[in-house]
């Protein structure tokens, strides 16, 4: 048995430090979302059935991040998304004006951009990966619920050994620092880091499995040397601040952004008001719609209150990350690594609006 304590995000607040950062508009939020692939902002839609498909990807590169499409369709259907996102996508431009990102930027010159979809670790997915690096992916996710497996060793592998030279390979999810080596040692260029911290997981109950996530940040920090993206129980700004403060590069995001226009399924009227499905990948619903054999449920499903476009959540997001950099006394996330403390059940409650019951 280990006897570290395991923190999450409500369980740590950062350090305020000194700042002399005159605008948030002069802080930038460039990252590597792998090895060679780069961001302006550090956001990733999650590869989920109700989160992204095509015009996800395709408004999440206009606000400078980017959106993994999923796996959940047949792969002619999700290489065409990426042969069309790769057309759009090279006839737009990032709406740069919109968030000031090119301000101050650290870099000169962005990094390749990415153009990124999800793929399991089956033989038929080995097919799938060509497709898709056919019609144009650059990025490919290995996106299975546990990621330190020789499955995932031997795709990272293939991947490497028959994909054309460009393709970055990102894999995951994982949770320990044991993982990190075995993947890196693999060839991987980037790790997805969070087992069942996620806001429809039913993995940490059905299973007993699961670390929390900032000490699963933590530790893989501590020996991986590739970027890697927090995933997982994300609700808040202030939770994005707290991951990418430990030296997470992105963040993948799936409840924060179910339930906007971009997302895939239909906006839903109810006496309620307006809303949308947002579902686990291994929940039931998905692999009914999906006709996958109904067993191993590992996820919930749910609706969830129709949002709006996705750059107003993209906003507010990228409000409060470049505020905690101010705090931070950061002009860029390499500089962003204040201190945290731990904190009591009594600081949880005085960290949330107390007055208004
Ligand atoms: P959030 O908290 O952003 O989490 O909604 C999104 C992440 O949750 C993971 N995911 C699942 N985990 N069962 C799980 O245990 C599921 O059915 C499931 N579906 C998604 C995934 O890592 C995603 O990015």
């Amino acid at each position: 048995m280990i006897k570290k304590e395991y923190l999450t995000y409500d369980d740590i607040q950062l350090i305020p430090k000194f700042s002399s950062i005159k605008s948030r508009r002069d802080i930038s939020l460039r990252t590597l979302v792998s090895k060679r692939y780069g961001l302006y902002i550090p956001l990733v839609a999650s590869p989920m059935d109700t989160v992204c498909e095509e015009e996800m990807a395709f408004k999440m590169f206009r606000l400078g991040g980017v959106g993994c499409i999923h796996r959940f369709m047949p792969e002619n259907l999700q290489s065409d998304m990426i042969s069309r996102l790769r057309e759009r996508i090279f006839n737009s431009k990032i709406s740069i004006d919109d968030w000031g990102i090119m301000k101050n930027d650290w870099h000169s010159e962005i990094k390749m951009i990415p153009i990124m979809a999800a793929i399991g670790v089956q033989d038929e997915d080995k097919d799938r990966a060509i497709m898709l690096t056919n019609a144009g992916a650059n990025v490919l996710v290995i996106d299975v619920a546990h990621g330190h497996h020789i499955n995932v060793i031997n795709m990272i592998k293939w991947c490497k050994d028959n994909l054309p030279d460009n393709v970055d390979i990102i894999a995951g999810n994982i949770a320990t620092k044991e993982a990190a080596i075995d993947l890196e040692n693999a060839g991987v260029d980037g790790l997805r880091v969070g087992i069942g911290g996620g806001s429809l997981c039913t993995t940490r109950i059905k299973t007993g499995f699961g670390i929390p996530n900032v000490t699963a940040l933590e530790e893989i920090l501590l020996v991986s040397t590739v970027p890697i993206m927090a995933d997982g129980g994300i609700r808040t700004s202030g939770d994005i601040a707290k991951a990418l403060s430990l030296g997470a590069s992105t963040v993948m995001l799936g409840s924060l952004l179910a339930g906007t226009d971009e997302a895939p399924g239909k906006i839903i009227e109810t006496t309620n008001g307006l809303i949308k499905r947002y579902r686990g990948s291994a929940s039931l619903e998905t692999k009914i719609t999906h006709n996958k054999e109904e067993r191993n449920i590992e996820g919930e499903s749910t609706t969830i209150p129709y949002k709006g476009g996705v750059k107003f959540v993209i906003n507010g997001l990228i409000d409060g990350i470049k505020s905690a950099l101010s705090y931070g006394g950061a002009n860029n996330l390499p500089e962003f690594n204040p201190e945290y403390v731990q904190v009591t059940n009594s600081g949880i409650s005085e960290s949330k609006p107390h007055l208004l019951k």
